[in-house]
């Protein structure tokens, strides 16, 4: 049915169910469809060459516009902070409040440095940012059939919004919900706007967006892309769901996390850097193929 589903990188639980549920969605067509992905190392890569791409947070962490001081300070965090976050010993329960922490705490030094709005573009540009190899083509088949794309991200709006921009892929069917600076008159970072959003709040953070759900309300069929278990929270606020579709990307922990991603994702891309298995049940599902 689809070629890319034998790739090596490729494991399911019950492709059988998959294989239901592809059809289904394939028969309901491209206008029931709406995508809702995570961006960092979902929608953009985890590494390359065997070196760690950066999130959104961490274009900024490793950019000119941090001081030194800072820097380590961030990287404390991260260090302290980003084992927690893929544990597979711990709980939700156990690590959201040392989430709040990491993120509160990282926002709090971004803001110390005066950030200004017209630095974050040179920084993307300067990053080591990749999106996927194949994004090009998500994109752009996801705007050619009118498909609406949510990015939901634990991420940095404005840095993420920047780098879909500067790869020309940031289409009118994009809607992004995510952590967004809010610049004071003269274009100074002076804090964050609105409810913080990590990665074990995506629920609450759909939950507050029902407006944009209630207007895709006729597009029952969802296409969900994670890299984290928070993320399978991100189609919480869909209206009449009739299928969900869920590729997880499995980066880094792999073995360890294998069987919680196997059985909470109905495809697990394991350590794959490429949206070729997404690319290839888009053209299924839209009856390109
Ligand atoms: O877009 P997404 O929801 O994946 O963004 C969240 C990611 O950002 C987390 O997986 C986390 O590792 C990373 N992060 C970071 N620095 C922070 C906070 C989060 O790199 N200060
Ligand atoms: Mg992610």
């Amino acid at each position: 049915m689809i070629p890319e589903l034998s790739k090596s990188s490729v494991f399911m639980r019950d492709p059988g169910r998959v294989e239901q549920m592809l059809a289904s969605m394939r028969n309901a067509g491209s206008s029931t469809l709406q995508v809702i992905s995570d961006f960092d190392m979902t929608l953009t890569r985890f590494a390359y060459n065997g070196k760690r791409c950066p999130t959104c947070h961490n274009i900024l962490d490793n950019s000119e516009l941090i001081s030194e001081d800072c820097k380590a300070k961030l990287q404390d965090l991260l260090d302290t902070y980003y084992p927690i976050e893929i544990d597979s010993t711990r709980s939700v329960e156990e690590k959201l409040p040392l989430m709040v922490e990491w993120w509160t705490k990282a926002h709090e030094l971004l803001v110390q440095q005066k950030i200004r709005k017209d630095n974050l573009a040179p920084a993307v540009r300067e990053s080591e940012a990749m999106l996927r190899e194949g994004y090009q083509q998500f994109f752009d088949n996801l705007h050619q059939m009118c498909v609406p794309l949510l990015i939901f991200s634990a991420g940095i709006g404005d840095v993420l919004e920047e780098v879909i921009r500067q790869a020309g892929v940031f289409h009118p069917n994009v809607k992004v919900f995510s952590n967004y600076m809010d610049f004071d008159e003269s274009g100074v970072l002076q804090a964050f706007k609105g409810q913080l959003i990590h990665i074990y709040n995506k629920r609450e953070g759909a939950l507050l967006n029902t407006e944009h759900f209630h207007e895709l309300r006729s597009r029952s069929n969802v296409l969900l892309l994670g890299d984290s278990l928070g993320d399978l929270h991100m189609a919480d606020g869909v209206t009449d769901m009739q299928n969900i579709l869920k590729i997880g990307y499995l980066n880094d922990k792999v073995e360890e996390r294998k069987p919680s991603y196997l059985n909470a994702y109905d495809i697990v891309l394991e350590k794959d850097e490429t949206m070729d298995v997404p690319n290839g049940i888009l053209l299924y599902i839209t009856g390109q193929k």
